[in-house]
């Protein structure tokens, strides 16, 4: 079976990670702008400002995107950039960037995938609560209805959140991302509920503007891999539990209200005295049919306490390598929520640099991702219904508080220059396109 004919082989970026022009045409600043001026935040105390320069680049990107055979493209919006006091008045400028970028990947038959929030918040939204006022799932409906009603047109595939679990995982509990907040459950579970009903509101307004796209949400997993005394059953269950106080880490407690209309029973059991307000309104708002999930693949995980042999592949972030984390991903996903599914993001970071012929060779990302997409092929043979998978990231950019010294990118990008040079990996990624995977 294999994959199907038109699946979407594409590459995904992020605006904070690669659009730089952080305070041109308009666009205020996000809460990642503020961050990167809080001293030791990042950890080569590098910002945005620049980054890969795709504001005013991306004519020159879309054309190397071509080049390399992509069908499709995911980009996220800046929201500080189309209504820049993140409620209220629409800028333009702002969108018309994003207009003209999804004109001229159209022009080489690149299907665009928008995200709509991948963590870049207006930050004069942040000085009023951020996710955990309420009132924010009104202005994000607000910010949506902008972007899809210029876009709309033309993007067919919305995302409405990349990674609920990491930004308020990450900027939330850990304080370790923007905005740097340390909450405890009670606000967690707050704030998860707002994000919610965002992505519920933000459905019904895609389906009113452009009834003719289709939505999903992209969720940050690490799927349990079945070995040792954890069979396929067993692996299911732990990926699956949803518990305090790390629930916001749980897919089930992002997925479950969504696809089942309810939050997991487990975790409203324990934090009965805690949980918000749910009203019956608000889960219908937030189960409203979706078309897809998405899902960010980088690691798996075995059963507790299992420890990896000596030597196990690690990339250059310190993140273990799993043969096996898209297959089982998927069935687990797709068993569970029996949507399809793009695999919205996978690759790796390696010590990438310019050889002294002037090209770079990355043999490790070419082994990686041979050896990850063998496994997504294994699950598609299987019957789950897979309908795309993108490469992170289309090219190396600002990874967040590590700054700029992992390179995820299919493309290098030379921080100093800008000059952007197709790794070897992209030339052998082309080669799985061309032949829909066959060669894998
Ligand atoms: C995020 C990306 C990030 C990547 C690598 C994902 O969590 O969506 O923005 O760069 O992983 O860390």
């Amino acid at each position: 079976m294999s994959f199907r004919k038109d699946f979407m082989w594409g590459a995904a970026t992020a605006s904070f990670q690669i659009e730089g022009a952080w305070n041109e045409d308009g666009k205020s600043p996000s809460i990642w702008d503020v961050f990167c001026e809080e001293p030791g935040r990042i950890e080569d105390g590098s910002d945005g400002k620049v980054a890969c320069d795709h504001y005013h680049r991306y004519k020159e990107d879309v054309k190397l995107m071509a080049d390399l055979g992509l069908k499709a493209y995911r980009f996220s919006i800046a929201w500080p950039r189309v209504i820049p006091e993140g409620t209220g008045k629409v800028n333009e400028k702002g969108l018309e960037f994003y207009s003209n970028l999804v004109d001229e990947l159209l022009k080489y038959n690149i299907t665009p995938f928008v995200t709509l929030y991948h963590w870049d918040l207006p930050y004069s939204l942040q000085i009023k609560g951020g996710w955990l006022n309420p009132e924010i799932s009104d202005w994000f409906e607000e910010y949506t209805r902008a972007v899809v009603a210029k876009l709309g047109d033309r993007v067919k595939h919305f995302i409405t959140f990349n990674e609920p679990s990491v930004f308020l995982g990450c900027g939330n509990l850990f304080g370790v991302h923007a905005p740097g907040m340390k909450c405890g459950s009670r606000d967690l579970l707050l704030a998860g509920h707002n994000v919610h009903i965002a992505h519920g509101k933000a459905v019904r307004a895609i389906r009113e503007l452009a009834p003719d796209a289709q939505v999903g949400i992209t969720l940050a997993t690490m799927p349990r891999i079945p070995n040792g005394d954890m069979d396929e059953k067993a692996a299911y269950d732990i990926y699956f539990s949803c518990h305090k106080p790390f629930f916001v880490w749980s897919d089930a407690y992002w997925a479950d209200p969504i696809v089942f209309g309810h939050y997991p029973e487990d975790l409203v059991n324990e934090c009965k005295d805690i949980f918000p307000k749910v009203t019956d309104e608000d889960m219908k708002l937030i189960s409203q049919k979706i078309d897809f999930i998405g899902q960010n693949i980088y690691q798996g995980k075995y059963e507790e306490g299992y420890e990896r042999p000596r030597g196990t592949p690690h990339t250059e972030i310190g993140w273990d390598t799993f043969d096996s984390a898209l297959e089982w991903g998927v069935k687990h996903f797709y068993k569970r929520w029996k949507l399809p599914i793009y695999i919205t993001e996978n690759g790796l970071s390696c010590h990438d640099w310019e050889s002294l012929d002037g090209k770079v060779h990355d043999p490790n990302r070419i082994d990686f991702l041979h050896r990850y997409l063998r496994g997504l092929k294994t699950a598609a043979d299987a019957s789950c219904d897979i309908r795309g998978y993108f490469q992170w990231s289309f090219m190396d950019n600002f990874e967040w508080a590590k700054g700029y010294n992992p390179r995820f990118g299919m493309v290098f990008c030379d921080y100093n220059t800008l000059k952007r040079i197709p790794k070897d990996s992209a030339y052998w990624y082309k080669e799985v396109i061309e032949s829909n995977g066959e060669n894998l």
